[in-house]
């Protein structure tokens, strides 16, 4: 009986170190600013894709629940507040099989927009965050680099400070 005990243990104690070494992994600093990586970006939906044609990149710019809410009911100005925007990038390859075709390469980076007007008073009521390449590093020298994408943000202020109009997605109802 005790051996079967001490069985038991030694394997929820392999399991237990196991997962949260598993954890220690995933774990990505955050950035100088404070914001942590937004858990779960992948599965948030579309509002919207761009090409880059003078760097060759190609974008999905993905929202949260309520970003994505605002979006498809077209009330975004301005964005609700805890709506979440995300830019993904990739490298432009053409593909293999397809040549015409231009899809997602190379992973380069994530950056997100985070909407709470008054803990990001001073960056337009956006907390703008960016990680950089497959280990996502946090980009940014100090905590002060957000007033940089902030700054080139600012001539879409009467958009709420988004670039992005969200693309049409027509369905078979109204
Ligand atoms: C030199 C100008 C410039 C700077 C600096 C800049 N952005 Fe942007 N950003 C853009 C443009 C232009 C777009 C839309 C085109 C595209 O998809 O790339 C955009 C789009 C975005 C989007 C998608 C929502 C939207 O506005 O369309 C996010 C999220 C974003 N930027 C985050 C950031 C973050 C975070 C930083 C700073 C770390 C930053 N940006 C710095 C020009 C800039």
């Amino acid at each position: 009986m005790k051996k079967k005990w001490l069985t038991c243990l030694f394997t929820y104690s392999v399991l237990v170190s196991g997962v949260s070494h598993a954890e220690q992994k995933k774990t990505v600093a955050p950035t100088l600013n404070g914001i942590e990586f937004p858990a779960g970006y992948k599965q948030w939906q579309t509002i919207g894709i761009s090409h880059r044609t003078d760097n060759n990149s190609l974008r999905t710019i993905l929202g949260n629940d309520t970003a994505v809410k605002a979006a498809r009911a077209g009330k975004i100005k301005p964005w609700p507040e805890g709506s979440i925007l995300a830019k993904v990038v990739w490298k432009q390859r053409t593909d293999e099989n397809w040549p015409a075709a231009i899809v997602p390469g190379e992973f380069l980076q994530a950056e997100f927009m985070i909407k709470d007007s008054k803990k990001y008073e001073t960056t337009h009521g956006w907390g703008f965050a960016r990680w950089k390449g497959k280990d996502l590093k946090p980009w940014g020298e100090s905590a002060n680099f957000a007033q940089q994408c902030a700054a080139c943000h600012t001539p879409v202020a009467d958009k709420d400070y988004v670039f992005t109009s969200p693309a049409v997605f027509i369905d078979n109802k109204k």
